[in-house]
């Protein structure tokens, strides 16, 4: 029973240093950083808003996160910037407006983080969010129909995109984006990584 006081101080000391660690010194870290002043004045990161922020729950409402991250690691430590998924490593201050991070853990699909500088073109997302195989042969990721529409007048409505020939059926030649489908690519087109940080030479 003379143990009871080392036992107490080291529950004490457990507490005080993983509270300490995990919780105290990132919240102090995270208050350090700011937005970054590019060369033209304009500040890195924006917070998301409007179309993008609503993308961004849709990306989280349709689990995107289980088979893609939004992380690229430095080199020495992957083949992330060989495979061309950023030009630079992603770091604390790219995330510091998000409030859920959506950094991920699981690659069954590339890395997204600059997904809007690697493939700016809205009508490849919109032909790969409706079925990924139109754009990447073999692809496995699952189709999205749901996030579109699908007509075939001969006057196709303005915001159509027209389905590559050999995939157009008697009554499919064009997908609409809805609300979410839109929301979503805005989403993505926001996911750039270009502007060069200094803590990330
Ligand atoms: C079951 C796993 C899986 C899920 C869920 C998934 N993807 Fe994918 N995704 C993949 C795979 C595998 C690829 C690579 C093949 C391809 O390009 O289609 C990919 C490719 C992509 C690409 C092209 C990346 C590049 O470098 O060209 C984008 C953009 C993308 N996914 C977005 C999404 C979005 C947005 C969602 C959620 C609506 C999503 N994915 C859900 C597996 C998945």
């Amino acid at each position: 029973m003379n143990r009871s006081l080392f036992i107490f101080v080291g529950v004490i000391f457990t507490v005080v240093f993983s509270l300490s660690g995990l919780v105290l010194v990132p919240d102090w870290q995270f208050s350090e950083v700011g937005p970054f002043k590019t060369e033209d004045g304009t500040l890195y990161p924006q917070p998301l808003t409007g179309p993008p922020e609503a993308g961004r729950h849709v990306y989280m409402d349709l689990g995107c996160i289980y088979c893609h991250t939004q992380q690229v690691r430095p080199e020495g430590f992957g083949a992330d910037i060989e495979r061309g998924w950023g030009r630079r490593r992603t770091v604390m201050r790219d995330y510091m407006y998000d409030p859920i991070n959506l950094t991920g853990t699981m690659r069954t699909g590339p890395d997204l983080a600059n997904i809007g500088a690697r493939q700016p073109s809205k009508t490849w997302q919109y032909l790969h969010l409706y079925n990924p195989v139109i754009t990447s042969p073999g692809s496995i990721m699952p189709p999205h129909p749901f996030l579109f529409t699908v007509g075939a007048e001969a006057v196709a409505p303005p915001d159509a995109v027209a389905l590559p020939a050999e995939w157009q059926t008697p009554t499919a030649k064009y997908i609409i984006p809805n609300s979410r489908g839109r929301f979503l690519v805005d989403y993505l087109m926001s996911l750039d990584k270009s502007v060069n940080l200094p803590e990330a030479e």
